[in-house]
């Protein structure tokens, strides 16, 4: 009889994707700690290492972050104390412990300037505070050349259990005959439960290194907003608007679909098409009449 692997999942009780990896390791058999601020404070390194320590995970995989995109415009401390302090200290636990750590990390690491699927070797070119913070975390994990870690980035997430684009949108119809949503930024929208499983995958597979993760396909944010509209049956027209009519602290990228076959030669799986995706979250966890389900 195999053993089954332990977990410790930081962010898991809360995070949109922390939520979706405890969801995806548990039915996969796995043993998992779900984390939550109660549990251990993430800037308390002592509370931290003993947190972890005490529950000797095989597999360490962090969904905590600094994830306001805007805020972090006026908090770069904070939003790097999140996204590259605690990733430096988790890559020095993983050390010790001989666990492997899988740390996340997003699109927002490009300058979106590019015209095809990024891939993980392409040049990184961050515009704005998160996107500088997040690389940091990768490039800090990564200079440490630790023997088992998986930097996953992946984009546009969305998925039941935390507030989410889709969420945001579907509420908006609530009140309203007709959203602008902006037309000019395209990316690959990710269903979490499937970049959990694919996260899932890659550990069992033994994958490390940096890898690419979301679902198949791309679209604008407007597209994306139709598309839930259309399958949720809202009453409610979405039209489309420039970014310069929309305007945010933070710069996004213009341009963010990622390129996953580095992840689909390590585990023979190609990423689903979002909209198949998008289907079942609403289906699955919306419904067409209402909010969420849970
Ligand atoms: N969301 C996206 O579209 C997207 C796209 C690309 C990449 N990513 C990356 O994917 C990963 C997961 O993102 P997500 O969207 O699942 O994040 P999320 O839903 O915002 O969850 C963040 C988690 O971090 C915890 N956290 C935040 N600040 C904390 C603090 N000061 N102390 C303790 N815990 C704290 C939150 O706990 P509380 O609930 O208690 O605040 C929550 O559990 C991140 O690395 C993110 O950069 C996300």
């Amino acid at each position: 009889m195999t053993v089954a692997p332990k977990a410790v999942v930081l962010g898991g009780r809360t995070g949109l994707l922390g939520q979706a990896l405890v969801a995806d390791l548990t039915r996969a058999g796995w043993q998992v700690e779900a984390h939550g601020r109660e549990d251990a404070d993430v800037h308390d390194s002592a509370a931290l290492e003993k947190y972890i320590c005490s529950h000797a995970p095989d597999v360490l995989f962090n969904a905590v972050a600094y994830t306001q995109v805007d805020k972090a415009e006026e908090e770069q401390d904070a939003a790097m104390r999140l996204n590259k302090s605690l990733p430096a200290l988790l890559g020095r636990l993983a050390c010790t412990g001989n666990m492997h750590l899988v740390h996340y990390s997003t699109d927002f690491v490009f300058n979106g300037r590019k015209e095809t699927p990024y891939t993980e070797d392409d040049e990184t070119a961050p515009q704005s505070i998160y996107g500088l913070s997040k690389l940091a975390g990768e490039q800090v994990l990564l200079q440490m050349n630790l023997p088992r870690l998986t930097i996953i980035r992946s984009s546009w997430l969305f998925g039941p259990g935390r507030g989410n684009f889709v969420q945001t949108i579907l509420g908006l119809c609530e009140t309203r005959q007709e959203i602008t949503v902006v037309h000019d930024q395209v990316g690959s929208p990710t269903y979490t439960p499937d970049l959990a499983a694919g996260s899932r995958l890659l550990v069992e597979k033994g994958g490390t290194g940096l890898f690419h993760l979301s679902n198949g396909g791309q679209a604008t944010w407007c597209e994306l907003a139709a598309e839930a509209v259309s399958l949720a049956q809202k009453p409610c027209q979405v039209r489309p608007i420039p970014s310069a009519a929309y305007p945010q602290r933070a710069t996004r990228p213009a341009y963010s679909v990622l390129d996953c076959s580095r992840f689909t030669g390590i585990t023979g799986i190609k990423p689903r098409p979002w909209i198949q995706a998008l289907r079942e979250y609403i289906f699955q966890h919306v419904g067409v009449a209402g909010q969420e389900a849970g």
